[in-house]
């Protein structure tokens, strides 16, 4: 399985901020937000991902994340001309993904909960055609909407519907087999003048293969568009990492928990920004006698090779 995050748009809504930086690079709390959907695809444990972004901030996410060797992941990276609409990122990545499978996911959604790491794995491990993650709002009329069966099937999708079927919005994290490239091919632009990733998903449901994961009452799902999410988004990620003491999305101790860096790596990382509090953390995970109850934290979750760097 492939990772692609698309982290591109115009940001209109968070302008001026965005006027002269990419959104996915403005801050949620204490770390960039393009590390929240990061996280997602490294703990799903896949470690082949693409950034997309435009032609003028590429580059600021090279400088920012490099080939990804320091995460222990191979990241590259691609150009967005013009936001022509989520499923241009497969378009844009035909080669990448080649005969895999993709997790694609939208640079400012940002997940949090109790068994999420679990749940992704075994979507990851199960998949098959396509899987979208529903989650419910009490606004779905704002959002792609899915109706499903008791086997969660998907029985419709329809974006932002007047009078929706279901509660349970569609959010930004999809996973296709490479099929999605052929189909991403035959969309046509909607009267927005973008391809719609609901018209993909539309042709995964015609052939029944679409299906949904659905995200309870226990997770947290934002997406950090406008002024008032993107400042709602960093309280509720400082009040959280205060309580527990834990961060959320902390890339680098992710790569040390999954084994891909080493404790010396970690902690030269912290270093390098001792002044703060984000190196003071990382500093003090590396000299941690005992750090089992890193999954405790997140999943309890032995399947994922339990702390290889004891
Ligand atoms: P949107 O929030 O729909 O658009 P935007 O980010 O340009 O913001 P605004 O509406 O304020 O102008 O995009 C959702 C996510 O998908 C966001 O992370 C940006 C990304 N995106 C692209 O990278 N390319 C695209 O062509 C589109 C449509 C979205």
């Amino acid at each position: 399985m492939k990772g692609i995050i698309l982290a591109g748009g115009s940001g209109t809504r968070l302008a001026p901020s965005t006027d002269s930086l990419n959104k996915h690079l403005l801050p949620v709390f204490d770390k960039p937000m393009i590390y929240y959907p990061l996280s997602v695809l490294m703990l799903g444990g896949l470690r082949e991902i693409m950034i997309i972004s435009t032609p003028e901030d590429t580059e600021r996410f090279e400088k920012l994340l490099g080939d990804g060797s320091g995460l222990g992941i191979k990241l590259s990276y691609r150009v967005q001309s013009e936001p022509k609409g989520i499923p241009e990122a497969l378009l844009l990545a035909e080669d990448f993904i080649g005969q895999d499978d993709v997790t694609l996911i939208l640079g400012d959604n940002i997940f949090f909960g109790q068994g999420f790491t679990t749940l992704l794995r075994n979507a990851i491990k199960h998949h098959k055609h396509a899987t979208v993650f529903g989650y419910r709002v009490k606004d779905p009329e704002r959002f792609g909407v899915v109706e499903f069966d008791h086997r969660q099937q998907v029985i419709s999708i329809e974006e932002k519907p007047e009078d929706p079927r279901s509660d349970f919005a569609v959010t930004g994290l999809y996973m296709y087999d490479f099929r999605a490239v052929q189909i991403a091919k035959r969309l046509k632009p909607s009267d927005r003048g973008e391809l719609e990733i609901t018209d993909l998903n539309k042709e995964y449901l015609k052939w029944n293969q679409l299906r949904v994961e659905l995200l309870g009452r226990g997770f947290a799902w934002m997406d950090a568009g406008t002024q008032e999410s993107l400042f709602e988004a960093g309280e509720f990620i400082r009040t959280t990492q205060q309580r527990q003491g834990f961060k959320i999305a902390c890339l680098e101790e992710i790569a040390f928990y999954l084994g891909y860096i080493s404790k010396e790596a970690l902690y030269e990382k912290g270093k390098g920004m001792e002044k703060n509090d984000y190196g003071q953390y990382l500093m003090e995970i590396a000299e941690r006698k005992h750090n089992q109850q890193y999954w405790y934290s997140i999943d309890h979750h032995p399947m994922l090779g339990l702390v290889e760097n004891e």
